[in-house]
């Protein structure tokens, strides 16, 4: 896809096959912890679905997997119609190749990848600091709701991309998978620390 230099190794990023899934689970786990577990878990669901998983990419560095992003598919209810639109989760890196770009280098291969399927908007749950540097901004902005009032609002945030239009606000609709596994925002008492961190809450 592109090469680029991040801290000293050249590091490639590509789309990733299924050959690739156990090195993905392996840095999912690694980077999020007791949460990767799940996480694992509703990457598989949605790979298992057809259509839900849009499209996986991974970064190698020295022929070996360091970071990874999934896009899977969501929906926008607008009031004209739902509009197919991209979840982006997990995004992850090897934690000790961590604060060296690789992380940027993904989610800046996220747009192309985006207008290439057709989607007018990608939509995240995480840090607005992080995101909000690299092109996202608050979802609330655009008159788009998040799915639950558990993911604080600033952290539900948007991508827009070309094929966006003005009447397309509305709410996000996570696919069936991601309730099922809880992963939807998150839940006391994490969420608490996390708005008081952000500065407020609904
Ligand atoms: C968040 C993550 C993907 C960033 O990847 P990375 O390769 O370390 O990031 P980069 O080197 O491209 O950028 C470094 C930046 O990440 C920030 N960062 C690192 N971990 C972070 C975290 N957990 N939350 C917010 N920001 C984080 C650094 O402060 C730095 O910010 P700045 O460039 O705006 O000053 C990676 O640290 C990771 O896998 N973390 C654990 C899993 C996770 O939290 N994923 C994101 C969910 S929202």
């Amino acid at each position: 896809m592109s090469d680029g230099r991040a801290l000293g190794g050249t590091v490639e990023v590509r789309e990733a096959g299924d050959v690739d899934t156990p090195a993905v689970e392996r840095i999912v786990e690694a980077a999020f912890g007791e949460h990767g577990v799940a996480i694992n878990d509703v990457m598989a669901r949605l790979r298992g679905v057809e259509e839900d998983m849009a499209v996986e990419l991974v970064a190698v560095a020295d022929d070996e997997i360091v970071g990874c992003v999934a896009l899977s598919r969501a929906w926008l209810d607008a009031r004209e119609r739902l509009v197919d639109v991209l979840v982006l989760s997990p995004l992850a890196v090897a934690p000790e190749r961590q604060g060296r770009g690789i992380g940027s280098r993904l989610l800046a291969e996220v747009p192309p990848v985006a207008e290439r399927l057709g989607a007018p908007l990608v939509f995240l749950e995480g840090a607005p600091g992080y995101y909000g540097n690299r092109g996202w901004s608050p979802a609330s902005t655009h008159g788009l709701e998040r799915p639950s009032f558990r993911i604080p609002e600033p952290a539900c945030q948007v991508l827009l991309l070309a094929g966006h239009e003005p009447w397309m606000t509305g709410r996000l609709v996570y696919p069936d998978a991601w309730w099922r596994l809880d992963l939807v925002g998150l839940r006391d008492p994490e969420l608490g620390e996390v708005e008081r961190a952000l500065g407020g809450g609904r």
